[in-house]
């Protein structure tokens, strides 16, 4: 099992009387992103949670890195890091400040150096003496997202990491996150959006009512229901094509 990132079975997790995760079974494999959907409410947050020991199980296990969460969550910290649904940077510092403090948290040994390197991998070296109050949505989650990468986690959990940013700024950060799984971090993200899962995931789970109600491969998913009826009419473009093409950028794949 030397290939698998994440590994859960039958988890479940209830608040007083409301049952959020009712026995939940997924597998994540090393250096892939995994897209968990689901719609408001769902327990996306909650499993999140679970998996980056931020929260107990009721029952079931989880392992995360070979370890598992309930009874080592020490070593399952030490290898993953989570960006939240909510930015965990700091206003008042500066880009590059936000940066050198995560590095010192976690005993780095050349935290400037460090804050340097994912500030220009980031492209933040302009805006990196400036405070992060006057970053725009899209700066405030590249820089929330190095810093997670400090100390190079094997796992990246990014909850919701594109929600609120325009199309321009969402784009953008499919292309970091594709970049960190091109370099083997596994990357288990949540969203509300089928395209986001559909541009990203190398696999794919759907979150309803407390199971897992359908998972797989995009194809695969795909296969799970009838094909398209063929309709021949003029393709309109999408909003976002139109929004990209009036703002003179180009979607990259
Ligand atoms: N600490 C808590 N106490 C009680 N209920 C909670 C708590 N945290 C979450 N819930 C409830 O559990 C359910 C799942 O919440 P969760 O945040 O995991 O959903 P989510 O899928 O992340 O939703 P969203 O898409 O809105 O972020 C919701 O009904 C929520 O109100
Ligand atoms: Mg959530």
């Amino acid at each position: 099992m030397q290939n698998i990132a994440i590994q859960v079975d039958d988890l479940k997790k209830s608040y007083k009387k409301l049952d959020v995760l009712k026995g939940v079974n997924l597998t994540v494999e090393q250096g892939s992103i995994f897209a968990l959907l689901g719609s408001n409410g769902a327990g996306k947050t909650t499993l999140v949670k679970i998996l980056t020991t931020l929260l107990n199980q009721d029952r079931g296990t989880a392992i995360v890195n070979g370890f598992d969460v309930a009874s080592q969550p020490a070593h399952v910290r030490q290898s993953l890091s989570l960006t939240g649904q909510f930015a965990a940077v700091d206003e008042m510092l500066t880009g590059r400040e936000n940066l050198i403090m995560v590095a010192r948290l976690r005993h780095l040994t050349h935290p400037r150096q460090v804050a340097d390197e994912l500030l220009t991998r980031f492209g933040l070296t302009e805006a990196a003496n400036r405070r992060a109050s006057t970053y725009s949505g899209g700066m405030r989650r590249r820089l929330d997202i190095a810093m997670s990468l400090v100390g190079k986690p094997q796992i990246l959990f990014l909850d919701e990491p594109t929600t609120g940013l325009d199309p321009e700024a969402r784009i953008e950060m499919w292309k970091v996150v594709k970049e960190l799984a091109d370099g083997g971090m596994t990357v288990f993200l949540t969203t509300q959006y089928l395209d986001e899962a559909e541009q990203l995931a190398d696999r794919i789970a759907i979150l309803h009512e407390g199971k897992i109600i359908a998972s797989g491969t995009l194809m695969e998913l795909k296969k799970l229901f009838p094909p398209a009826e063929k309709k021949y009419v003029e393709k309109q473009p999408t909003l976002e094509e139109i929004f990209l093409a009036i703002i003179g950028k180009k979607e990259e794949q």
